[in-house]
């Protein structure tokens, strides 16, 4: 397959970075294309976990080259972080396996002092943003004043940061925030150049002849469908294009890739939200402290990036199936399966509600969504734990219809079950065909 894009069909956290590994073995490529350090993505392969911000989740392979696009904002601190802390768990960081756009915009401790200063202004109105500066450095992106990584490199490169640091400060006092001192920085970033300086290139050209060259590309999306900048629950969303076709701005694509190309969501098996907004089937109560687990195992639910408790509910097949269309999903992943065992019965919201009008589809997106209530279906649980399940008839048949149920709701394929974080832990459903 030439393009395949992976994206979250919910509110991010779906375990993309666990089903990009999977696919990333028959990858040459695996490019990011949105967002930032906002994102945390983990991979668990025998026992190591990897807790990945930046670089994509292909890394852990040793024959695919990993891409950071041009639709994404980077923290070059967090980028060098990152890089010798997979250096120090043996694997190979350096431009043979490295690209970074340099249309990329960067993101300084003033967009992340900001960020926190626009939170605070807006009082119990906040967003709940991961503090890491991302809409700040957006906003500098489409007001054409940010700073790009290929800026790293220009002669005058201290004098625009300079710049930015003093427009950033007057807004800071402004906000009754503290102000940034300029000189530490300065030095910082000009060390952040001459480490990066070489990772730094051309992804669009690079992808694109890859791409007809009969390599294959995998796009790894960042956040979820409904965090996206216009077709999330606005305003409590990212400042980026989310979806599936952020990919093609994101790494700068030509449109030929799309003919070939194949999109997979990643849905998890119940609802997850970190961070403000609208979230109809949330749930409350025992059931979700069971759900959300109590932190003890790694996949608790509670932030990669923050640690924040991600709120937890029902599946909701609505947004679901709006997910669906937007991406144009040709099939779907479902992950944490084997966190719902042991629950009856499983509610899967298939509908909503409005003065007594049941609506299948949202007639104005996901817009005002407080003043819809949820249509449940309850459907039989399971007993039995699934984790070493690896074919689609191992699994015991209340599981399976239950994942039937949520391919007819959203009218796409479930190709894969993730039913545990380890990488082995995968049941590929072709069987049932
Ligand atoms: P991402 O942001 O979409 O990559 O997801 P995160 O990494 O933030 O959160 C997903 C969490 O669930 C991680 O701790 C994964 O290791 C874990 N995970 C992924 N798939 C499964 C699964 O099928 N079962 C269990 N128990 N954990 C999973
Ligand atoms: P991954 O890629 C879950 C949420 C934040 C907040 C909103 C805006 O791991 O799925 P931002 O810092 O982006 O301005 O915050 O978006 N958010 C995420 N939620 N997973 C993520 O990434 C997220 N990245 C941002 O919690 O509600
Ligand atoms: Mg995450």
């Amino acid at each position: 397959m030439a393009l395949q894009i992976i994206v979250g069909a919910q509110w991010g956290d779906e375990g993309k970075g666990r089903i990009v590994d999977w696919f990333a073995a028959q990858a040459d490529y695996v490019a990011r294309y949105n967002g930032g350090d906002n994102a945390g993505h983990t991979v668990t392969v025998g026992g190591q976990i990897y807790k990945l911000h930046l670089i994509p989740s292909g890394i852990i392979h040793p024959e695919t080259i990993a891409v950071l696009g041009n639709g994404m904002v980077i923290n070059p601190k967090t980028l060098l972080g990152e890089m010798e802390m997979l250096r120090s768990v043996g694997i190979e960081i350096s431009p043979k396996r490295l690209r970074i756009s340099a249309f990329a915009h960067l993101i300084t401790p003033a967009h992340r002092a900001l960020d926190s200063a626009f939170e605070r202004a807006r009082g119990s109105a906040s967003l709940g943003t991961t503090g890491r500066g991302i809409g700040p450095a957006y906003t500098d992106r489409a007001a054409r004043r940010g700073l790009r990584l290929g800026d790293l490199l220009a002669p005058d490169f201290s004098a625009r940061l300079e710049r930015h640091l003093d427009e950033a400060n007057r807004t800071l006092a402004f906000l009754g925030a503290p102000t940034l001192e300029p000189g530490a920085i300065l030095s910082e970033y000009l060390s952040y150049a001459q480490v990066l300086k070489d990772y730094i290139t051309d992804v669009s050209l690079e992808l694109n002849l890859a791409l007809q060259s009969g390599k294959s590309v995998l796009a790894e999306g960042a956040q979820g469908t409904l965090l996206d900048i216009d077709f999330g629950t606005y305003p409590y969303v990212t400042s980026s294009h989310t979806i599936a076709a952020g990919a093609l701005t994101g790494l700068g694509l030509g449109l030929h890739a799309v003919a070939s190309a194949c999109t997979l969501g990643v849905v998890k098996a119940f609802q997850t939200r970190v961070g403000a907004g609208p979230f109809p089937t949330e749930i409350g109560g025992e059931l979700a402290e069971r759900l959300r687990g109590s932190g003890a195992n790694p996949w608790d639910e509670y932030g990669t990036t923050t640690g924040r408790p991600r709120r937890v509910g029902w599946l909701d097949g609505v947004l679901l199936r709006y997910a669906a269309c937007i991406n144009g999903f040709h099939e779907i992943a479902v992950t944490k399966l084997d966190i719902l065992t042991g629950i009856h019965p499983i509610r899967l919201c298939v509908a909503y509600e409005e003065d007594n009008r049941r609506l299948e589809n949202l007639p104005l997106g996901p817009l005002n969504l407080e003043r819809y209530r949820p249509i449940y279906e309850d459907l039989p649980g399971w007993d039995e734990p699934v984790s070493h399940c690896r074919r689609w008839t191992d699994l015991p048949p209340a599981a399976r219809n239950y994942v039937e149920r949520i391919a007819t709701l959203c009218g796409v394929p479930v190709r894969f079950v993730s039913v545990g974080a380890e990488r082995e832990q995968m049941v590929i459903c072709e069987a049932r065909e």
